[in-house]
């Protein structure tokens, strides 16, 4: 259809410029006509008076003049010469034919003869007049005066503007059919031209063949993927180190400089009022470790709840902060939410419902529907704040978590050319555990609004798409990894999260690993002999405290020497305390703590430390530099990224990390213990392990874990994902070139299946 308009760009104008040549050619065509057949009759005339010339000086003679009027008279035969007229040598009209006008003197003949067309309105129409001297033998005789119809010029002049606008017609219509012919042959070409290059298939050739007019934007279009596709591959090479100015220049130069905007639930920072005064805090939470360096780097725009008791008197008219206090990198959009909004949506749907549903970590979900409720609404809100956020209709989205199933769509809807790309920061399970949630289309029909959708491993990408697929009526190409629904395309990629590998400068500013235990051990009351064990999570049921708790006494149970050698510091940082759930199992931690406490330790040393508030990056990294064995034993986690901040927090190369097989990460650092926390006897056996472990060992297997993390950080993370992103929108913009000119249906353009995209190493 779009082609047919195209063509009929060109033909509109084509019909146009034939009609104003035949509008402008038809009168010069009829004076051309006219002169010639004037000159014409004027040669004709001479002919006849040359010829009459003998038999008029002849028939002079004939006083009655019967003569001269039978000449005439036969002469009149020839059908197109209408009238007579004889002048005498003195230019007296002496004799004339029946139809010669009565009183048109020889003077007057004369000049209208010299005219340009020589033309005379007589009764029965125009006549061509003549006048033509003629010589006899014996000395001249006169002037013959002829008139000559001309109507038969008419009809001739009629036939030939007949045949030119014929001639026209038919000359535009051959344009036309050749235009359109190799219009179509091409756009075929360049179609095809065109979708091979977003395949990526490197098919230009016969597009520049078939149009060798289209060979500068090929040429172009080549030139710049090409520059894409070596900045991806060099990206993705591992030898080549992701650092902020490495994701900066990716923004400014693949996505050309685009606005980021991020949402989340929790926010990078809260202000809360404390004895008076307002104080900036860190929330404990992987996801804002992860995403804050790279809102840095790009220095976009972050939505989120304003949970903080200050929030709202440091924001401005437009609830908005910069941040990081005092850096002002980035912009902080806060959202505020009633008690009854926070409670359905965050503490009643996403962590009573979703939480424990995608865990898996044997709490029930609880699906309530005023909570559902809430949740939709939240989520409504928080699209309504992105589009309010967005400079441009199509910013770049980054979604976080299970907080916003729904944003997705919602978002998809309002600003159709986002890209968005949703990251799931926990894990995706199977269809069955999945699909007990009442709202399961919902949520995964809102996932779907999405451009990108990331987890942390391959086997989360896998569940993902076996529960669509066992919900949903969407169309699945597992080589590509995408799903189609709803006329939308969702790319399924894994993106293994990560942290910010420190800087040389902040490492060298970090007191020493001595200077650590020393702090960490005189605080505690620690003797110093002991070796030590850290654990440090936000006090959740899935980190699997309570295993790891059980593994320790089971450890010095079984290896009472370490009774008096050995303290477990647990950080715990308070989480979700509103919610039952969490009271009760904190509870139970303090209980089990105080249990084994008594059963080991003494009232000056006791065996585990429970530290169940806050603690800063600082106050942590302390911890894990100061401790001998760091204990990771998630029931399931998606990624978790306190066994990445121990690695990078041990410059030293010392320390044993303990990881669960049910964590992400696990599948990134096999250097460390891997354990199923829920096997004590393994666990305790692990820990045993760890405290007796050589420290070549150690070093050993620290470097391979530091050298893992260092390369794939969380600019690597984000890179990843917004390379993805970019290649995606490059290919969404040249497809959307091709379909407006071309009118064909969108190309489909897999990001995976030409060999280029990486998958992630989880
Ligand atoms: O693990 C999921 C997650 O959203 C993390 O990204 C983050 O560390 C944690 O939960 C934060 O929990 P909350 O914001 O509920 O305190």
């Amino acid at each position: 259809m779009k082609n047919l308009r195209l063509q009929l760009r060109f033909l509109v104008p084509l019909v146009a410029i034939l009609a104003a040549s035949a509008y402008l050619a038809l009168p010069l065509l009829d004076n051309l006509t006219l002169r010639w057949f004037a000159r014409d009759l004027d040669t004709r005339g001479a002919l006849v008076a040359n010829a009459l010339s003998e038999s008029v000086a002849e028939a002079l003679n004939d006083a009655r003049g019967r003569k001269l009027q039978a000449l005439f008279d036969r002469t009149l035969q020839d059908e197109r010469l209408v009238a007579i007229g004889w002048c005498s040598p003195t230019g007296e009209m002496m004799r004339r034919t029946q139809h010669f006008p009565k009183d048109l003197t020889c003077a007057q003949a004369a000049a209208i003869a010299q005219t340009r067309e020589s033309n005379l309105g007589i009764e029965g129409g125009a006549v061509h007049v003549s006048v033509h001297p003629m010589t006899a033998e014996s000395g001249p005789v006169g002037q013959l005066v002829l008139m000559h119809d001309l109507s038969f010029i008419e009809r001739r002049s009629q036939d030939t503007r007949q045949y030119l606008i014929i001639f026209i017609i038919a000359l535009g219509a051959s344009i036309a059919l050749v235009t359109i012919i190799v219009a179509q042959l091409s756009w075929r070409g360049w179609v095809s031209g065109a979708r091979a290059l977003l395949r990526g298939e490197g098919l230009l050739r016969p597009m520049e063949a078939a149009s060798p007019e289209f060979a500068p934007l090929v040429a172009d279009l080549r030139e710049r993927l090409r520059e894409l596709e070596d900045e991806y591959r060099r990206m993705q090479a591992s030898d080549i180190m992701w650092t902020a100015q490495r994701l900066q220049s990716l923004l400014r130069t693949q996505l050309r400089g685009d606005q980021v905007i991020v949402v989340s639930n929790r926010e990078p920072y809260i202000h809360e009022q404390r004895n008076g005064r307002i104080e900036v805090r860190r929330p404990a939470s992987g996801l804002v470790t992860a995403v804050e360096p790279v809102m840095r780097a790009c220095s976009g725009t972050w939505v989120a709840h304003g949970s903080g008791s200050a929030d709202r008197a440091v924001v401005d008219r437009n609830d908005r902060v910069a941040l990081p206090p005092g850096e002002d990198e980035y912009l902080l959009r806060r959202l505020w939410l009633t008690t009854e909004q926070e409670q359905g949506y965050y503490y009643g749907f996403a962590n009573e419902g979703l939480w424990p549903l995608c865990h898996v970590a044997h709490v029930r979900p609880v699906f309530r529907e005023k909570d559902w409720e809430h949740y939709q609404h939240v989520n409504r809100m928080f699209a309504d704040a992105v589009v309010a956020e967005a400079r441009s209709e199509d910013p770049v989205v980054l979604v976080q978590d299970y907080h916003f199933a729904l944003l997705p769509a919602l978002i998809r809807a309002r600003l159709p050319r986002a890209t968005i790309l949703t990251f799931w920061h926990i894990p995706w399970p199977n269809p069955e555990s999945f699909g007990i949630c009442p709202w399961r289309s919902e949520i995964l029909e809102g996932m779907l609004g999405s451009t990108i959708l990331g987890f942390h491993t391959d086997f989360h990408c896998k569940n993902f798409m076996e529960t669509v697929d066992r919900y949903l009526e969407a169309r699945i190409e597992h080589e590509h990894s995408t799903i189609s629904f709803g006329g939308e395309q969702t790319f399924v990629e894994s993106y293994p999260i990560s942290i910010e590998w420190p800087s040389p400068e902040e490492a060298r500013n970090w007191p020493t690993p001595g200077q650590c235990r020393e702090e960490v051990f005189g605080r505690l009351g620690i003797p110093a002999h002991h070796r030590v064990a850290v654990g440090v999570d936000r006090f959740d049921y899935t980190k699997g405290i309570l295993e790891r708790l059980h593994a320790v006494e089971r450890m010095l149970e079984k290896h009472p020497k370490w009774q008096s050698r050995f303290t477990f510091i647990q950080v715990a940082a308070p989480s979700r305390g509103a919610l039952e759930e969490y009271r009760l199992f904190q509870e139970r931690i303090h209980a089990l703590v105080e249990r084994i406490n008594a059963r080991f330790g003494r009232p000056e040393a006791p065996v585990i430390r429970l530290l169940a508030q806050h603690h800063a990056h600082d106050e942590v990294n302390r911890l894990y530099r100061a401790a001998d064995v760091c204990v990771v034993t998630s029931l399931h986690d998606g990624m978790n990224l306190v066994c990445k901040e121990f690695v990078a927090a041990r410059d030293d190369e010392h320390g044993v990390l303990i990881l669960s097989r049910f964590a992400g990460a696990a599948r990134e650092l096999p250097e460390a213990l891997i354990v199923n926390p829920y096997h004590v006897e393994e666990t305790a056996d692990a820990l045993l392990q760890a405290l007796v472990m050589p420290p070549a060992e150690q070093r050993e297997r620290m470097a391979s874990l530091r050298s893992t993390v260092r390369e794939f950080n969380v600019y690597r993370w984000a890179g990843r994902m917004l390379s993805d992103a970019a290649r995606l929108r490059l290919r969404q913009r040249v497809s959307d070139r091709v379909q407006r000119h071309s009118g064909s249906s969108p190309v489909v353009v897999p990001l995976r299946g030409n060999g280029r995209s990486e998958r992630g190493r989880s």
